[in-house]
């Protein structure tokens, strides 16, 4: 049986990925931070209890600010493939905490190389890099494209981009980075913006809450379906040969666009709900972000099939059935027309939002 560590198992790439590999049969081993409540929402439906013998998933502490709990991690699991997916992951707190996010986000990734360089063991390592790497470069951005980051976020996950490429040129290490455009799901986080606005849209629904204070609406970023991009992490580490790729679907509205087409599709006029703050704009912003995922589609075969459009409409119809209301349904079946049943709503991420809470022992 192939065994899979995936760090970030408790975030929302992590979660998916967790899935689609106990779904390929494999044993999946997560690293989850020591919190003193729950974390583990995202991956309570998949949870087994390790004392059942046919157990495939086993959850282990770890932070990866630690190198000597990293290593001792990758030397006894001993991995045929680690997906890295553990980071600081949003850009606007990456501002207020740049050295914490440099530590996290860019020497994590360090330390977890280190770990597989000293340990010798044969493995294959996925980096999470990112299309915030492309900063203000223009666009349509692909594997060519020179990196112009701006925000300490994007910083670190250059230096992590340079030290995979590194170890996969001075160690032969089979060492890959994935340039993931931005991917959303009923599952991303709630202060993300595409979640905060499906999430606000049901509970202004709802009754639950007047207003939605937003940033800059006129950024533009490339939104594609997350379970669609988990498999594109797989079938990168399945090459003969480890090379970069850039994934995304290429369809890049505004984010004002997004804002519109969350708020009709339920019935509502977004200009009557929705207020900038200042807060919540960037010191130096990204503002457009367009794959050009050519090499994706000739070299994987990876082809997305939702753009932001039907990605709206399941993050809308989720977060409504979760604020207690009737779902508008077309999200439920485009994902039942769509999909086959790994990542699929009922099974996935009902089981998410009625979550009872378990942790680890
Ligand atoms: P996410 O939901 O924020 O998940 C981040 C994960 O990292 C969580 O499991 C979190 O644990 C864990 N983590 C954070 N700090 C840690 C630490 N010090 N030690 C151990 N674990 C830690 O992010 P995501 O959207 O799933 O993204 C996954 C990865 O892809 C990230 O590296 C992100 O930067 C990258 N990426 C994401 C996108 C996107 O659009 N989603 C695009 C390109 C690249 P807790 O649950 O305990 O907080
Ligand atoms: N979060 C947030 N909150 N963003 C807002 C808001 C708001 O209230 N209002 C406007 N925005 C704008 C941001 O300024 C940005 O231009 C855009 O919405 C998207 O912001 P986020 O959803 O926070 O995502 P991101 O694009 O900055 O970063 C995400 O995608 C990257 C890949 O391009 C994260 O997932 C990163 O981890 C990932 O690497």
């Amino acid at each position: 049986m192939r065994k899979a560590l995936v760090t970030g198992i408790t975030g929302q790439d992590g979660s998916y990925l967790a899935e689609l590999l106990l779904h390929k049969g494999y044993e999946v081993h997560g690293l989850i931070r020591k919190s003193s409540t729950f974390n583990t929402d995202r991956i309570d439906h998949i949870y087994q209890d390790p004392h059942d013998p046919n157990a495939r998933l086993f959850l282990h502490y770890g932070d990866l600010t630690n190198s000597e709990q990293l290593t001792n991690l990758v030397y006894n699991v001993r991995p045929d493939e680690i997906y890295h997916m553990g980071a600081q992951s949003h850009v606007l707190v990456s501002f207020e905490m740049p050295e914490y996010t440099g530590n996290v986000t860019g020497l994590g990734v360090t330390r977890f190389l280190e770990a597989i360089r000293r340990s010798g063991i044969e493995t294959r390592f996925y980096q999470a890099s990112s299309s915030e790497m492309f900063g203000d470069a223009p666009a349509p951005q692909n594997e060519s494209t020179a990196f112009r980051p701006r925000s300490p976020y994007a910083i670190a996950k250059v230096y992590a981009y340079w030290m995979t490429t590194n170890y996969r040129e001075a160690y032969k290490l089979y060492a890959v980075n994935g340039i993931l455009f931005n991917h959303e799901s009923p599952r991303r986080g709630p202060t993300f913006l595409s979640r905060k606005v499906t999430r606000g849209v049901a509970r202004i629904k709802a009754g639950d809450q007047r207003k939605l204070f937003l940033g800059n609406l006129d950024a533009r970023r490339d939104y594609g379906y997350t379970p669609e991009f988990v498999e594109a992490m797989w079938l990168m580490l399945q090459r003969d040969t480890p090379r970069d790729f850039v994934v995304g679907t290429g369809v890049a509205p505004t984010i004002r666009e997004f804002v519109e087409e969350a708020f009709s599709y339920a019935g509502l006029d977004w200009k009557e709900y929705v207020e900038q703050d200042r807060r919540y704009f960037r010191p130096t912003e990204v503002d457009l972000l367009q794959a050009d995922a050519s090499l994706a589609r000739k070299e994987l075969g990876w082809e997305p099939k939702i753009t932001y459009k039907p990605l709206v409409r399941i993050m809308v119809d989720a977060d409504m059935q979760a604020a207690g209301l009737t779902p508008i349904g077309e999200g439920l079946r485009l994902l039942e027309a769509q999909f086959g049943k790994w990542h699929r709503w009922d099974t996935g991420v009902t089981a998410v939002l009625n979550h009872a809470g378990r942790g680890v022992d």
